[in-house]
């Protein structure tokens, strides 16, 4: 964990009160796909975790909706702004479970993480097939960038705006895509329901509210099948085989 300065480089509206935020810092930081980062705010006791959706060694992409205080103050800051952030925090997906051929299943903001993974699998050589769910058009965000990268992508919109209508197993089962091993971030009824139905194990990354995002005050601790674990430090990321649902 490292406590950094970063700078807004933008921080722009993408879809509905969602936004992509772009930070760039001067010291050296190591990101992995699926790790968070925790956004001090001024005014804010508690810090906002946040999930990296891509990283340089010196740069930070976030995707954020607001969906209160924190989330306003922070889409009204402009570039040049410096935030205080806690960086590398977490334990993020393991892309060497995957053998030949993933499938990646976001829901709304949780399609955010998974870009950097995917990023390392297709890198790995391996079969990506990309399915992102959101409730409707307006909310759909990383289309373009996860067809850039190459990999399958299926979208399904609860409302049919934009392609299958229906939840992201309805895309699932359509399509039936190839694969041995799964990734999931997103609501916790659609990473339940794909646990169950998918036949391979995989890895799902959870939410939790959190108090010191650090590994400290236990506030974020689950039940899973090995026992008490904090999401914030032995997760977010679980595998579908520890968790309790
Ligand atoms: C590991 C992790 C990664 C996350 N990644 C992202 C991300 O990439 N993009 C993103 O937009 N959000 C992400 N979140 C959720 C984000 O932290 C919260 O939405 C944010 O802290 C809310 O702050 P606020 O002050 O705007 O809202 P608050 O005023 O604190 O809360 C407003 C509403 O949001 C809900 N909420 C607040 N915090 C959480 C939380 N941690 N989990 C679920 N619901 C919450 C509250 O129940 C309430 O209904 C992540 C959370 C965690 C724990
Ligand atoms: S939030 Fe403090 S231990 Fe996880």
């Amino acid at each position: 964990m490292q406590k950094i300065f970063f700078t807004i480089v933008s921080n722009q509206v993408v879809a509905d009160k969602t936004y992509r935020l772009e930070l760039g810092c001067s010291q050296d930081i190591a990101i992995k796909p699926g790790q968070f980062v925790n956004i001090a705010i001024d005014g804010k006791y508690l810090r906002r975790p946040i999930s990296v959706s891509d990283a340089t060694n010196r740069s930070l992409l976030l995707y954020y909706k607001v969906v209160g205080e924190g989330t306003k103050l922070m889409s009204e800051m402009n570039p040049g702004q410096q935030l205080e952030i806690l960086t590398e925090l977490g334990t993020g997906f393991d892309s060497a479970k995957c053998r030949n051929s993933a499938l990646l299943v976001g829901g709304g903001l949780g399609t955010a993480p998974l870009y950097m993974l995917c990023k390392e699998l297709l890198s790995q050589g391996k079969k990506v097939t990309v399915v992102l769910g959101f409730n409707k058009a307006s909310e759909v965000i990383l289309e373009e960038e996860y067809k850039a990268l190459g990999a399958e992508l299926l979208i399904a919109t609860m409302d049919g705006s934009v392609g299958v209508k229906g939840f992201t197993t309805d895309a699932i089962n359509q399509y039936n895509p190839e694969f041995d091993f799964f990734y999931t971030c997103g609501p916790m009824p659609m990473m339940r329901a794909l646990c169950a139905a998918l036949p391979t194990s995989g890895e799902a990354s959870l939410e939790e509210r959190m108090g010191c995002g650090a590994g400290y005050c236990y506030g974020c601790t689950i039940q899973t099948t090995k026992g008490p674990k904090r999401v914030c430090a032995d997760g977010p990321v679980f595998d579908k085989e520890d968790l309790i649902w």
